[in-house]
C-alpha cells in the first residue's frame, strides 16, 4: 500500500512528496518535530505532544503553521488513510522557504508542515520481553536541548555508535551524569525507588516520562528527582528508558555489565504495563 504523507495541505503518496531546497529546515536544520505514538488507532497523548510543539516553536519565535485542532485532524486523518493500528505519527515545522541568510526571514514567511506516520508494533514489542543494551557515550549535543529540534547529527551518531556496539541506545553522558538517551529518557531504579534527572535545559521534557511518573505518584511509586551518574546506573537494580515509540523499555546491560540479574527488573515490567494500559484508555 502505497503511504500517504502530508505537505503543507496536501494529502499525497509518499513518492510525490517535495519540499523545497530552499526550506530552512533543508539548509538550517531549523525546525522542531514531534513524534506520537498510536495505539488501536489512536493517538496517546496527543496534548502533551502539542503542548511541548508549542514552547519548542515559542522558544525560536517561530510560528504555528497551522492550528492546534487542525494538527490534531492531519494526525488523525494520517492514522486514518495509512490504517495504522500501532506505530507513529511524525511531524515537523519548519522556518519555511526562504533565501538562505542566517538571520530569520520575515514573520510573513509561512512555516511548513510535513507529516507521515510509520507503522510498527509497539505493545508486543520483542525488545520488551528481553530488555535491551545500552552503551554511555559523552553528551557533545548543544545546550538547549529541551528544543525539540530536527538538528539531531549527535544523536544519529550516537544511535549508530550503540548498534556499532551492539547495543539498542546510547546513553549520554555529560559532566559524569547521565543526560538522557539518543531519543529517550533514562531512569535507573535503587532499593524499589524510580530516579531520574529533573527537567531542564539539558534534556527534553519527555512526554512519555511526563506519564510515565504520574502514573507513579498515584500509584505511591517512590521518585528522586535528581541526576545520577553511569557508576550508579552500573550498580543498579533496574533501568530502563521511555520515549514515545518505546514505551518503558526495560535496560538490561550497560557498557557490557549486566544490571541485577539481566532480566528486565519487575518495577520496570510493572510501569510498562500500567503505561500501556493508560494509552490504551485514549
Ligand atoms: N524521541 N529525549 C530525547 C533526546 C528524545 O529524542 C526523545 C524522544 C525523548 C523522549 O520523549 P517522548 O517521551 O516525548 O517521546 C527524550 C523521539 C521518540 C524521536 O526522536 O524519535
Amino acid at each position: 500500500m502505497t503511504r500517504i504523507v502530508y505537505v503543507n495541505g496536501n494529502y499525497v503518496p509518499a513518492e510525490e512528496a517535495k519540499v523545497s531546497i530552499f526550506d530552512r529546515g533543508f539548509l538550517f536544520a531549523d525546525g522542531v518535530y514531534e513524534v506520537t505514538s498510536v495505539i488501536d488507532g489512536r493517538l496517546v497523548d496527543f496534548a502533551p505532544h502539542a503542548d511541548r510543539l508549542d514552547r519548542s516553536l515559542g522558544e525560536l519565535k517561530m510560528a504555528w503553521p497551522v492550528s492546534r485542532e487542525a494538527l490534531r485532524e492531519v494526525h488523525e486523518e494520517l492514522v486514518r488513510r495509512n490504517g495504522v493500528d500501532q506505530g507513529m505519527v511524525y511531524m515537523q515545522v519548519t522556518r519555511g522557504v526562504a533565501e538562505r541568510e542566517f538571520t530569520y526571514p520575515p514573520s510573513s514567511t509561512p512555516t511548513s508542515l510535513v507529516a507521515f506516520t510509520q507503522a510498527r508494533e509497539l505493545v508486543d514489542n520483542p525488545n520488551a520481553r528481553t530488555g535491551v543494551k545500552v552503551v554511555s557515550i559523552p553528551d557533545i549535543r548543544w545546550k538547549r536541548r529541551d528544543i525539540k529540534t530536527i538538528a539531531l547529527l549527535p544523536q544519529a551518531m550516537g544511535k549508530q555508535a550503540a548498534r556499532e556496539r551492539g547495543a539498542f541506545e546510547a546513553w549520554m553522558v555529560e559532566d559524569g551524569h547521565v543526560t538522557e538517551g539518543t531519543s529517550s529518557t533514562s531512569y535507573i531504579v535503587r532499593d524499589e525507588t524510580v530516579i531520574t534527572r529533573p527537567l531542564s535545559h539539558a534534556v527534553l521534557a519527555g512526554v512519555t516520562r511526563r506519564t510515565v511518573l504520574r502514573l507513579m505518584a498515584e500509584r505511591g511509586i517512590r521518585l528522586d528527582e535528581r541526576p545520577f551518574t553511569i557508576d550508579e546506573a552500573y550498580a543498579a537494580d533496574e533501568a530502563f528508558l521511555t520515549s514515545a515509540s518505546t514505551f518503558v523499555m526495560p535496560v538490561v546491560e550497560i557498557d557490557g555489565r549486566r544490571i541485577g540479574d539481566g532480566q528486565p527488573g519487575p518495577l520496570t515490567r510493572r510501569l510498562r504495563e500500567i503505561y500501556i494500559e493508560e494509552a490504551r484508555k485514549g
